[in-house]
Formats: C-alpha cells, sequence, structure tokens
C-alpha cells in the first residue's frame, strides 16, 4: 500500500477557494508552481505534491519511454496514485478531494489531463502546455466542469495539434473548455498568469 505521507508535497491552507492543486513540470519540485499559483490566487488553499518517479534525477509524475511517448501503464498507476494522494489529503488536511483545480505545468498539466479523463473528480483544471496523456476507450462525464488550455504554436515538445485534440475529447466528455494559444513556446510567461487568473475570477466568483 502507498504510504502518501511520504510523498513530498507543500499544503497551505489559504482563506478562499478555489484550491489549486499544483503539478511541476519535469524536472520541478512542489515549490516550482507557488509563485505562479501566488499570482493567479494569492489566498487560495494549494497543495502541491512532488512527481515520484526520477528520469536521471527529475522529478515527474509517470514514466515516459521517450520525450512525448509515455508509458501508459505506469500513467495509469501513478494516476490512480495521485487520485489515493488526494484522499489522503483530505482525511489530513480536511481538503476535498474533489474540489481542487489542477493548475499543471507540462508534465504536471500532462498527469492533470490523465486525472480527467479517467473521470477522477476534481473542480475544474488549468493545463499548460499540455498534450493527450492517453486515449480513453470511453470518455468520463465531465458534466460541465471549466477547464482552460494554454498551449503554443511555437512548442517544440509539443505539437499544436495534440492539445486541440485534449480540448476536443474533454469537450467531448462534456467539460467546458476554453483554449488560449500564447507566444512562449513550452516555456511560461505572462500569458500563463493573465489568463488563468481572469479565467479563476470567472468560473469561480468566490475569488
Ligand atoms: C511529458 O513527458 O509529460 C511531456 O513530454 C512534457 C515534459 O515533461 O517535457
Amino acid at each position: 500500500m502507498t504510504d502518501h505521507a511520504q510523498r513530498p508535497h507543500h499544503f497551505a491552507p489559504g482563506i478562499r477557494p478555489p484550491s489549486l492543486l499544483l503539478l511541476h513540470g519535469t524536472g520541478g519540485t512542489e515549490r516550482d508552481l507557488l509563485p505562479l499559483a501566488g499570482r493567479i490566487a494569492p489566498e487560495a488553499p494549494v497543495l502541491s505534491p512532488r512527481g515520484t518517479v526520477l528520469e536521471h534525477g527529475m522529478a515527474r509524475y509517470f514514466h515516459r519511454k521517450a520525450i512525448g511517448v509515455f508509458d501508459l501503464e505506469d500513467l495509469h498507476r501513478r494516476t490512480t496514485e495521485m487520485a489515493g494522494f488526494l484522499q489522503w489529503a483530505e482525511g489530513t488536511y480536511e481538503a476535498p478531494a474533489d474540489q481542487w483545480v489542477a493548475l499543471g505545468y507540462s508534465n504536471g498539466a500532462n498527469m492533470a489531463a490523465s486525472l480527467l479523463l479517467s473521470g477522477i473528480p476534481l473542480a475544474g483544471a488549468i493545463l499548460l502546455r499540455p498534450m493527450v496523456p492517453f486515449r480513453p476507450r470511453e470518455l468520463p462525464r465531465l458534466g460541465g466542469m471549466p477547464v482552460l488550455i494554454l498551449s503554443s504554436n511555437q512548442d517544440p515538445y509539443v505539437p499544436g495539434e495534440l492539445a486541440i485534440e485534449l480540448a476536443n475529447l474533454l469537450e467531448k466528455a462534456g467539460a467546458i473548455v476554453e483554449r488560449f494559444a500564447v507566444p512562449t513556446g513550452h516555456g511560461l510567461g505572462p500569458d500563463d498568469t493573465e489568463v488563468p487568473r481572469d479565467w479563476l475570477r470567472r468560473h469561480f466568483p468566490a475569488l
């Protein structure tokens, strides 16, 4: 059995929902997205688990066979493990597992998309430079879940059409998807603060 308490993570209770589940990119840590979260929603509770897979010493959320080629068996196992971590956090921090808005970058965005496509209940998701993590045989029912995708046509790691395919898959599953093209390639820029901040205010007016 996985001991979720052993996973390196950062939790801050915050004072105002929505709560943000931060998922970093390859080689990151649980602290990487804290400044971005602070700019987007400074008063939000945050939960930031570190990826438990190491690729040449770099933390990730699941194994890959090559850049953009995922080990799907491992992806499914780690996605289930992440859902278990959210359940553990609910018991430990009294933070309801289905109330998180995922804020994921790159490999973290792919883990967030995998949670969504696996039907793990979340309140919403902000996906920065995601791909299609896997193509489910049966789509989950996302019943109006808001999802924001920020992708770039100049991204050397993620072909633009994959973000479009992901948006289509999520829409077919019932999510309300907004997709926004940024000029900064795979790297983050000012749009990655401003667009999510505006999107959160529109979809989660408690902010
Ligand atoms: C991935 O492996 O999830 C994607 O290629 C993004 C990355 O981590 O570079």
